[in-house]
């Protein structure tokens, strides 16, 4: 079956995956996915999952340089790899194109002014998603982990494709949802784009300060 018959929407509007796969097999759930996950090329600069974490430190700094689109592509299904509670995925993704909504986009973080990078993207909670009979309260916190923890997928699959990246936390809430005109809470933004500077990663407290054994 041809992808593009009956139709069927396999990628939203404005965003366009650099290579989509010829034919459709019904034994792959996400066929798009897939394909991407697939794909070769694209200089992915490191394999090892362990070094990608050590080496990966947060960058405010930006070259000018486009972020090649297969790349954007890589970083966005990474996210779709990401556990999901009951696996319906309570997050959606904003990929933030247009100059002017990212330049209203450092206002609305605080004015953050590498919130202007290369690659914006915006990630919300969507409990609406999360068909569990459990109270909303139980819904939203599984979609505020849904989010987050996609966002952090995405941000290891950038250091792992030789990007760098910024996590921005501090915004507010309902400037960010007027700017990408919806009702769900983001969480975080994501800024990706390749550093002006490779920088050493920063300290962390000693394992033996962070785990607390409970017998
Ligand atoms: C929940 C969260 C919120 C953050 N918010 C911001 C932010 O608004 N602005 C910013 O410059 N960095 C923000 N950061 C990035 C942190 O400052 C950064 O990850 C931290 O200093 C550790 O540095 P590293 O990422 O290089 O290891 C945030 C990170 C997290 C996880």
């Amino acid at each position: 079956m041809d992808l593009k018959k009956d139709g069927e929407k396999i990628y939203p509007l404005g965003y366009e995956p650099q290579e989509k796969p010829d034919v459709v097999d019904d034994n792959i759930r996400n066929n798009l996915l897939d394909f991407i996950l697939k794909s070769g090329p694209s200089e992915v600069v490191d394999t090892d999952l362990f070094a990608v974490m050590a080496k990966r430190r947060s960058t405010r700094k930006f070259l000018d340089k486009p972020v090649e689109t297969t790349k954007v592509d890589k970083i966005i299904a990474a996210a779709d790899t990401a556990p999901t509670a009951g696996n319906f995925q309570g997050f959606e993704i904003f990929y933030i194109k247009s100059p002017e909504k990212k330049k209203l986009l450092v206002k609305a973080c605080n004015k953050q002014p590498y919130v202007d990078a290369p690659v914006v993207l915006i990630f919300c909670k969507n409990p609406s998603r999360v068909k569990f009979d459990f109270p909303d309260y139980i819904l939203k916190k599984f979609a505020i982990q849904d989010a987050t923890l996609a966002a952090g997928y995405s941000q290891l699959a950038a250091q792992a494709l030789g990007l760098s990246s910024i996590w921005i936390g501090m915004f507010d809430e309902q400037k960010v949802m007027d700017l990408i005109e919806t009702d769900l809470i983001p969480s975080s933004v994501l800024c990706i784009g390749y550093p002006e500077q490779t920088k050493f990663p920063k300290p962390r407290r000693n394992l033996k300060d962070l785990v607390h054994v409970t017998w």
